[in-house]
């Protein structure tokens, strides 16, 4: 056990700046402690390494979340030295735990957040059109993207432009091929209609040269943004770039010399405030309320889907889809195996237990929510309107809990803090997928020190209704396939046999 050591600021910043090089895998001296740390592009597994080896110097675990919120080094080291020389923190030697020690995280107005550049707003007359023939899309070479790419080349003729993180148009096309073959959807016929537009959501224009940004925002018919960066670690202000003001760029796109409807992607994470706890909230609910969200993810899906709502009403047709944790094809069982869902399984089997919480499985397949976002978006009485792809019959955790162990698994179900002080104590590298995640299960928030996990608490959580969309999907032979066991080993069958899990 280590004991809580005194370093003044400058130690930590020599310390910092030759872990973060080696990390990034850069020279010392090209580290400026003044530059934003944001600007080093640390991942959640970087910054759990340097969070490890300040906890060998300072003798307690500082929180992760502190390398995103505190802006550079000089900042950071400065408030370390303080945290370091401050016994009240000390570690907690009573519990024998090694609990990260929890900062003040800076107060953020969400609603001050939610203004769209003025100068966005729609030109001309709108006109719905049904079978639109030139879709932009944003997110193709994600989970989701590759199966709404796959319905939209199934129902329509239209062809997709979709905006690709890549240095060329070559690498841009096999990204996008290599993703739905991923999936198991790739199909050579959908080639000659997918067209990569090379850019980058968290620069100005969608980082599309002007000519190039000109020539979509006249000859686009619709819009598709499925685009974010899922972090459940990063602060907001990691995200807000590629999240937020990446959709302020698509609605710009959408704005800018005709108009083309939105179909933005959101998430029920935009009622995650604790003013929604216990309460029913329908599709076209308002959600001003944003206080007692802490995830930056959430914030930025909030901020974001604020954007979107203020397009809407400065006259651009907007349409958006709310999905709850988004689960494998309910056909094949083939997933994004870096979902919560699926760390976490793997995760607690790896640990032995499952933490013993009342959480309802708030997930829905991939098939249903990209049918039914393609199918919606295609009527015109969505314009305007927001859907939620909740299942409409969840399962209880406990339920996917007891199915894991019939296939063979042993996992014991332990009380949450139980299963907490493992996680600190025992989930110690990255061998285990929860590791990287520690910040999010671990952090604590709030007065009433929270994390959260807790936060998605049957009880803290809101009931997301989906009444309006079951009726709005009634003309559609689009059904919500239940959580039974011909899903759950559907879903099993195909981690076990891609090794994802093992059952030696
Ligand atoms: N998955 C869920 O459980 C879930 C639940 C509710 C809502 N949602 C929402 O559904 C949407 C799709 O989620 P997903 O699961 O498909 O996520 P995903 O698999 O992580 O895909 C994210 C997509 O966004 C792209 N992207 C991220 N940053 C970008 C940038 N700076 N410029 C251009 N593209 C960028 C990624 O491109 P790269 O390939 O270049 O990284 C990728 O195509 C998101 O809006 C998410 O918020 C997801």
């Amino acid at each position: 056990m280590s004991l809580k050591q005194s370093y003044n600021a400058e130690s930590i910043q020599a310390f910092l700046v030759s872990h973060l090089a080696e990390v990034v895998g850069v020279e010392t001296a090209e580290i400026d402690v003044n530059e934003n740390l944001e600007n080093y592009g640390l991942d959640s597994a970087q910054a759990m390494m340097i969070i490890s080896k300040l906890e060998e110097l300072l003798g307690f675990k500082p929180s992760p979340i502190l390398l995103w919120h505190y802006p550079n080094i000089a900042a950071l080291s400065q408030r370390l030295s303080e945290e370091s020389t401050d016994d009240s923190q000390a570690k907690d030697t009573a519990s024998g735990t090694n609990a990260p020690v929890t900062f003040a995280v800076p107060f953020l107005d969400l609603a001050a957040e939610a203004v769209l550049d003025p100068t966005i707003q729609p030109v001309g007359n709108t006109v719905f059109i049904t079978n639109p023939k030139n879709i932009f899309l944003t997110g193709g070479t994600g989970y989701l993207g590759a199966f709404i790419i796959k319905e939209l080349l199934e129902v329509s003729e239209a062809t997709l432009y979709c905006l690709v993180r890549a240095s060329n148009v070559e690498e841009g096309k096999s990204k996008l091929e290599n993703n739905l073959q991923q999936y198991g959807i790739w199909q050579d016929e959908y080639s000659s209609r997918i067209i990569p537009i090379i850019g980058d959501l968290a620069q100005p224009h969608l980082g599309i040269g002007a000519e190039q940004f000109e020539s979509l925002a006249a000859n686009i018919d619709t819009i598709y943004h499925s685009a974010a960066l899922l972090n459940y670690v990063y602060p907001y202000s990691a995200l807000k770039t590629a999240n937020v003001l990446g959709t302020q760029e698509v609605l710009r796109l959408a704005c800018q010399t005709k108009v083309k409807p939105v179909h933005y992607v959101s998430s029920v994470a935009v009622f995650e405030s604790s003013a929604y706890a216990g309460q029913v909230v329908k599709e076209q609910d308002s959600f001003d309320d944003w206080e007692g969200i802490f995830l930056g993810y959430s914030q930025t899906k909030w901020v974001s889907e604020k954007l979107v709502k203020i397009a809407g009403s400065r006259g651009l047709p907007i349409t958006i889809y709310r999905p709850p944790l988004i689960s494998g094809d309910s056909k094949t069982g083939i997933c994004n195996t870096h979902d919560f869902i699926n760390l976490m399984i793997k995760g607690c089997l790896q640990m032995g237990s499952f933490p013993d919480v009342d959480y309802m499985l708030d997930m829905s397949p991939v098939d249903y929510v990209s049918k039914s976002v393609v199918y919606l978006s295609r009527q015109e009485t969505s314009v305007g309107k927001a859907f939620h792809l909740q299942h409409p019959q969840p399962a209880s955790l406990k339920s996917l809990v007891d199915w894991v162990r019939s296939f063979g698994f042993s996992l014991k179900m332990i009380p949450y803090e139980e299963w907490q002080a493992e996680l600190i104590n025992n989930v110690t590298s990255q061998d285990n997928p929860l590791y990287t995640l520690r910040p999010f299960l671990l952090e604590r928030w709030s007065d009433e020190q929270i994390t959260i996990p807790d936060l998605y608490l049957q009880a803290r959580r809101p009931i997301i209704s989906c009444e309006e969309t079951l009726e709005a999907l009634k003309g559609s032979s689009i059904v919500c396939p239940p959580i039974d066991s011909q899903l759950l080993m559907t879903y099993t069958s195909y981690l076990v046999q891609t090794g994802f899990l093992s059952l030696a």
